[in-house]
Parts: C-alpha cells; sequence; structure tokens
C-alpha cells in the first residue's frame, strides 16, 4: 500500500513533490492505514555515466538521496521505477546490460520497490530479462520489493510467480469508468495465481484524480480491495477531497484487501450487466461485491 506519482504527475514530476507527498502520508494520516510506499515513476533518471551508473535529473532532483533519506526520516518506504529496455516508456535510459550495476546503485539509495517497465527491450523475451533484474536485486541482500510492470500482459501470471512480488495484467489504467472496469475484467482472469508473496496487478488506482464521480470511485477502490491489488494511490495526496480521503481509508473496506488469507477475489457471477465478486477471508466468511454496470437502477441478489 502506497502512492505512486504517475496517474496524476505523468512526466511533471520534481523533488519537492516527492517531498511533499511524504509529508502529506504525514500530516493526512494515510500512514496510519496502512499507507507505507512513496514510489517515484519515470522521468527521474537522466543518464548513464561512462561506468554505466544512472543519474538522477540534476534540475528537477537536485538531492536524490536528500529526497529518500526525507522520505524515511517519515517512516515511509521508497519506490522507484527503471525500465528492462533501453530506454523508459518517455525516453530517458534504461537499465538492459545495466541490471547488477543499477540494482547495486538503488540498493545503495536505500530503495524498497522497483517497479520494473518493458518499454524499448530490444525483442529479448521478458523472462530473460525480468529474472536478470531478480537476480540483481537478491543480490544486493537488500530486500526489495519487485513490482513486473511487463508489457505482454497476456502471460506474466503464468511465470512470474517465483521473479516478481507483482505483475500487471493490463495496460494503463485511465481516469474514466470504462477503463477501470476493463482492468478488473482482464485481471480477473488470472486470478488463481495471486497468493502471498506475488500479486496481480491491475494497475493503479485513479481515485480522486477527478474522472469519475464519487460513486464510480468507491466502486473502484471497493474491487482492487476485493481482488487483492496492490494499493497505490495515483492522485495529488497534498490536496485530496473529503470523499477521496474517505475512500482511501475505508479500514473495513482496507481489511478485506489486507486479508491473511491472501486468495483474490474473483466474478463469481454476471449476466453482462449485474455482476456478482466474491472473495474468502481468513476467519471463513466471504466478503461480497454487488457491482451494477448498467446505467439504471436494479436489484442484486446474491445466495450463499
Ligand atoms: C508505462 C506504465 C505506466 C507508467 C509509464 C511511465 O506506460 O505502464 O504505469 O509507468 O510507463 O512512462
Amino acid at each position: 500500500m502506497g502512492w505512486n506519482s504517475w496517474n496524476h504527475f505523468h512526466c511533471d514530476i520534481n523533488q519537492t513533490i516527492i517531498q511533499e507527498t511524504a509529508d502529506a502520508f504525514i500530516a493526512s494520516g494515510l500512514n496510519k492505514f496502512g499507507y507505507v510506499y512513496v514510489n517515484l515513476d519515470d522521468c527521474w533518471a537522466k543518464s548513464r555515466d561512462s561506468k554505466g551508473v544512472i543519474q538522477p535529473d540534476p534540475e528537477t532532483f537536485p538531492d536524490f538521496q536528500g529526497m529518500i533519506d526525507h522520505v524515511h526520516s517519515k517512516g515511509l518506504k521508497f519506490g522507484l521505477y527503471s525500465d528492462g529496455g533501453n530506454k523508459t516508456c518517455l525516453g530517458r535510459p534504461g537499465s538492459l546490460g545495466y541490471e547488477e550495476i543499477h540494482a547495486d546503485t538503488y540498493a545503495n539509495w536505500k530503495v524498497d520497490y522497483l517497479k520494473y517497465d518493458d518499454c524499448y527491450n530490444e525483442g529479448i523475451g521478458p523472462e530473460v530479462r525480468y529474472k536478470k533484474m531478480r537476480d540483481a536485486l537478491n543480490a544486493t541482500g537488500k530486500p526489495i520489493f519487485y513490482s513486473m510492470c511487463d508489457g505482454d500482459y497476456d502471460t506474466p501470471a503464468e511465470w512470474a510467480t517465483d521473479v516478481g512480488n507483482s505483475w500487471r495484467t493490463t495496460p494503463d489504467i485511465a481516469d474514466n469508468w470504462d477503463t477501470m472496469i476493463a482492468c478488473a475484467d482482464s485481471n480477473n482472469k488470472w486470478y488463481k495465481y495471486a497468493a502471498p508473496g506475488g500479486w496481480n496487478d491491475p494497475d493503479m488506482l485513479e481515485v480522486g484524480n477527478g474522472g469519475m464521480c464519487t460513486t464510480e470511485y468507491e466502486t473502484h477502490f471497493s474491487l482492487w480491495c476485493l481482488i487483492k491489488a496492490p494499493l497505490l494511490i495515483g492522485c495529488d495526496v497534498r490536496n485530496m477531497s473529503n470523499d477521496t480521503f474517505r475512500i482511501l481509508t475505508n479500514s473495513e473496506v482496507i481489511a478485506i484487501n489486507q486479508d491473511a488469507l491472501g486468495i483474490q477475489g474473483n466474478k463469481v457471477k454476471s449476466d453482462g450487466i449485474r455482476d456478482v465478486w466474491a472473495s474468502p477471508l481468513a476467519d471463513g466468511s466471504f466478503a461480497v461485491l454487488l457491482l451494477n454496470r448498467g446505467n439504471a437502477t436494479t436489484d442484486i441478489t446474491a445466495n450463499w
């Protein structure tokens, strides 16, 4: 559980925003609900030096280590983005061929989480490249959550369970109902592969970004909790509305996401408009989500 810069800020990101986000975690109390990772996505890297060591953009990130230390000083964890190709999706330097050297740098910086993307991959299969970075991260000896963002969304669940701690199962989410629901649907077919230590990732939350109404955001958050998705907030937490904060900190719903059994809830019934999604929980009970996908009020019944 945490936050990631991409869905709200995209490439328009800098050190001040990251530090203020960490401050806002504490000021708002998000950390007390379990949100712990502050994750910097694409557009922080500028170059590789003559030895291949990755260099942050000095204009937008004048004190990279200071920024990471600031996040840690708040009792939070720091996550970083990188790419298993020559370049990141936005054209910044990638890690292909530099896996060990970059993993060492991340460990030295005390990075706690790595999101590893798939752009500009030179046609080399994801299994080869993602395992190489897994081994490089393990060799550092520093525990680093490994979040795979493999662009071949139709397969990672089948081979990634001993490679990453999570793996993307969908193309990029967007801040609208149709895309959000499409992410939940395509993630659903892999539900059996999720378990503690390795999770399907239907992409990050859009709650609070303004493109959906409050009920749609409640549905989005409820679904992500039921399907045991990584909960990475994607809005500007320095300026959350009351509704955004209320949705993101609903302890009862978060408890379903964090339930110790770790079985991904799935769609158990649908007539195309009316869905029933359900998730077994550690105490033997079930969490049930009744989803009306249509435009009109309707009745949905679940029998168990
Ligand atoms: C891909 C990922 C996104 C984001 C961007 C950054 O599109 O799926 O989540 O990380 O790259 O360029």
